[in-house]
């Protein structure tokens, strides 16, 4: 069997770049929830107003990983699952959440971690879903973000930013969390899958 490696047309995004993006959006995601921010004003000392931290499984995993561990606050970090595919392979456009939370978000302070916003319908259904547990606020921090292919906009929630690390031309992407069928989700880079794998 060929390496991983041998599968991947080009690198969209080293693991480098997306180390200091991720350092960069952590920062970013840390000074507004600072309690010394007035402007962003979001966080008493108190445990109960930390932001929870929900990365959207699997794809999410590796970023979460390493977005948490560059965030200076104290946090809760959960999870959860939507399935849109179903046994198909196109997108059924309605979600379903198959696993939700394990924290009670009511009242709380939400950022909901993507590794890919596409046609927004997994992020439009969360929000929907998490507004309705009554978090107070509800922050998108994506990696990548395909605005191309976006068909549903979804609305933040109360003070709720938008995180994003870079925005992607619409290619096939795998790696740092991607996958194609469940694989390649262990490369350490985004990169673009040659057609061959896949066709
Ligand atoms: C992918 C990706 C996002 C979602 C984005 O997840 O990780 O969660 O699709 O697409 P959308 O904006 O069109 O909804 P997928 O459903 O492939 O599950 P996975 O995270 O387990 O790979
Ligand atoms: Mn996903
Ligand atoms: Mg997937």
């Amino acid at each position: 069997m060929a390496a991983m490696e041998d599968h991947i047309q080009m690198i969209l995004f080293t693991e480098q770049q997306i180390s200091q993006r991720v350092s960069e959006l952590a920062s970013q995601i840390t000074l507004n929830f600072s309690p010394t921010n007035n402007g962003g004003a979001l966080l008493s000392p108190s445990s109960s107003s930390a932001p929870v931290v929900v990365g959207v499984a699997t794809g999410a995993f590796l970023f979460l990983a390493d977005l948490v561990r560059k965030i200076k606050l104290p946090i809760s970090v959960d999870f959860v699952r939507v399935e849109s595919y179903g046994s198909g392979t196109v997108s059924s456009g309605k979600p379903k959440i198959s696993c939700d939370l394990k924290i009670d978000v009511t009242g709380k302070h939400v950022i909901l971690v993507e590794d890919i916003v596409d046609t927004g319908n997994t992020l439009s259904c969360l929000i929907g879903h998490l507004k309705s547990k009554g978090a107070s606020s509800i922050s998108v921090c994506t990696l990548l973000d395909k605005p191309s292919r976006r068909k549903v906009n979804f609305e933040l929630v109360g003070e709720g930013k938008f995180y994003r690390g870079f925005e992607c031309a619409d290619y096939f992407v795998v790696g740092y969390g991607l996958d194609f069928a469940e694989l390649y989700r262990n490369l350490p880079y985004v990169g673009v899958l040659k057609p061959e794998m896949y066709s």
